[in-house]
């Protein structure tokens, strides 16, 4: 097999957002030099002003010491470089009923790059995207430049980094890597492994490397959705689906997740879509999975009207209203569509969350934890956060009437 060596080349990230900042910061650690490229203007300004625009651990701190160490610029034209790397938004287009991939940003960072690369760079994309995409990027660039697919290499390589983790999992995690050509995939095997410091990065063709990134998630969704069913045919039952799925746990080969109020974010709720887009009625089983965590929220919403004996004058607070505890991305988030699904029928609903500071999102006004509990008559508990499971509030909170959806003891 023949050996690359891609120490210390330059790099242009085409996107500085959650994935592409802190990716731009290990490589820039690792000895190359970055440079990053964001078409908002904004970004490039609060970057190469020293200051990062997310918020994510130690990414201030890291960022700092390799714009000290001149390893890293922002601009907001994309520059000439070695390798281009595209960490670029893939969400569901606009305006569609149906959850369809919107590869646009992908599409125009692939023409981006046409503008600048030349014979014997490596253009990797990182985005999640549905499959055969690779190969579009690779189409886009052949036709823009009139090179031949020979000329230059481009390989998939897709992101797994869990937020307030990115840092460390970006230097730990396991990588795939795919390629259509194989030299493409060994060439950038030899460059995430400048920075990959504990994990391995295995190469594999690119179609297979669009299909793990979506199998992973798709995993999660439909062991998640199977939870929750079960929590749905529980309550039917009159039976604590907790204590259920913690005996058959005891199972040595079962291993149920945890029930919840649906699944949010912008992987594990967006990623199997893409699936079903591409497949129909192949993908039964993930669309399914799909469709029982979207209609978790709106259940926990119906089972509470009922248990508020439909008085639309009951002050409803909703504990948790990120995607999942101790984070305040908002993105997808089940307890957002609870709240407002409660405020349509008409019921008074505050949000509680303490990892933000608005005061409203959407319809939903957002007090702190003590207003809620001063001022509702009902709560819905929807996520375990820190301030919620601490043991004085967690009396306060469950001595209160409440519908309880993550089992909170
Ligand atoms: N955030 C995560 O935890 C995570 C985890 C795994 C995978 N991903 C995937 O990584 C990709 C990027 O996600 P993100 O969370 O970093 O998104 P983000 O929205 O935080 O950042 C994307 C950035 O790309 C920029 N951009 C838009 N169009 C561009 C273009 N044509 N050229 C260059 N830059 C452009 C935007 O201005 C933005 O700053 C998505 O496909 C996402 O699904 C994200």
């Amino acid at each position: 097999m023949k050996e690359y060596n891609m120490d210390n080349k330059e790099i242009s990230v085409l996107g500085l957002g959650y994935i592409g900042l802190p990716t731009s910061i290990v490589l820039a650690k690792a000895g190359h030099l970055v440079k990053g490229y964001d078409p908002n203007k904004e970004v490039v300004k609060s970057l190469n002003d020293g200051k990062i625009h997310i918020v994510e651990n130690n990414l201030q701190e890291e960022f700092k010491k390799v714009v000290d160490s001149g390893k890293f610029k922002a601009y907001s034209e994309v520059q000439p470089a070695d390798v281009y790397i595209m960490c670029v938004p893939t969400p569901f287009k606009e305006n569609h009923e149906e959850k369809l991939a919107d590869l646009s940003y992908v599409e125009s960072a692939a023409h981006t790059v046409a503008t600048v690369v030349k014979k014997g760079d490596l253009v990797i994309l990182e985005s999640t995207v549905p499959p055969l995409t690779t190969k579009l990027v690779a189409d886009i660039i052949e036709k823009d430049t009139g090179m031949s697919r020979d000329d230059f290499y481009v390989a998939h390589c897709p992101e797994r980094v869990l937020p307030g983790r990115i840092l460390y999992e970006l230097e730990h995690n396991d990588r795939i890597i795919g390629s259509e050509k194989e030299e493409a995939g060994l060439m950038a095997k030899s460059l995430y492994e400048s920075f990959v410091k504990e994990g391995t990065c295995y190469v594999t063709d690119d179609v297979t490397a669009e299909m793990c990134k979506l199998v992973e998630n798709t995993f999660r969704d439909i062991n998640i959705a199977y939870a929750n069913e079960l929590s749905i045919i529980c309550n039917e039952l009159g039976i604590d689906a907790f204590k259920l799925i913690e005996l058959a746990n005891k199972h040595p080969r079962v291993n149920i997740l945890t029930p919840g109020v649906g699944v949010g974010g912008h992987c594990i709720a967006v990623d199997p879509w893409f699936l079903v887009e591409k497949f129909g009625d192949k993908a039964k089983l993930i669309n399914t999975a799909r469709h029982i965590n979207d209609f978790k929220p709106l259940w926990v919403s119906n089972q509470v009207e009922e248990d508020v004996n439909h008085d639309k004058n009951t002050k409803i607070g909703v504990l948790g209203l990120a995607y999942k505890p101790n984070i305040d991305d908002l993105r997808e988030s089940p307890s957002i569509i609870l709240a407002e699904d409660l405020i349509k029928k008409g019921y008074n609903v505050y949000g509680c969350e303490p990892n933000t500071n608005k005061d409203k999102i959407n319809d939903i006004e957002v007090k702190s934890l003590d207003y809620v509990l001063d001022n509702c008559d009902y709560l819905v508990i929807t996520l375990a956060n820190d301030e919620f499971v601490e043991e004085k509030a967690k009396k306060r909170i469950l001595a209160k009437k409440h519908y309880n959806c993550i089992g909170m003891k």
